[in-house]
């Protein structure tokens, strides 16, 4: 198993979700998170407004995924966050030693 985890807009989880509903995910989970990037957080505008804090908000989406989905959806969260403007987020994959559906004990593919 992978774990995708993608720092996206938040104004993108709504579209974001949707389009990996329709890949065929079947869970996910979303968290508040803040960051910055290459430009420090200094030259992000937000809402029209110029940001002051060096810390942009952003959110954070993990999802657990068998191995041979995990390129797949990546390209769905990178079509769907691209804006074409500094703070479009990053996308990266982990590898997954196990994972357990718990009610059901199931592991590894079958428990995501
Ligand atoms: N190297 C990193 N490690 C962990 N998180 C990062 C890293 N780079 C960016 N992030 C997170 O992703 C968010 C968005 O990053 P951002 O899109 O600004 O990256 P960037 O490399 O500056 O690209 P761009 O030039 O397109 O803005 C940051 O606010 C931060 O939360
Ligand atoms: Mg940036």
């Amino acid at each position: 198993m992978k774990l995708v985890t993608a720092i996206i807009r938040p104004e993108k989880v709504d579209d974001i979700r949707s389009a990996l509903e329709s890949y065929g995910v079947r869970g996910l989970t979303v968290s508040h998170a803040s960051g910055y990037g290459r430009q420090r957080g200094h030259t992000e505008v937000y809402r029209g407004a110029e940001y002051t804090s060096d810390l942009l908000r952003k959110t954070r989406v993990e999802i657990l995924v068998p191995d041979h989905a995990a390129s797949d959806i990546v390209d769905v969260l990178v079509s769907t966050a691209n804006t074409g403007r500094a703070g479009d987020g990053k996308v990266w994959i982990t590898q997954v030693e196990e994972a357990v559906r718990v009610r059901t004990g199931e592991r590894g593919d079958a428990a995501v």
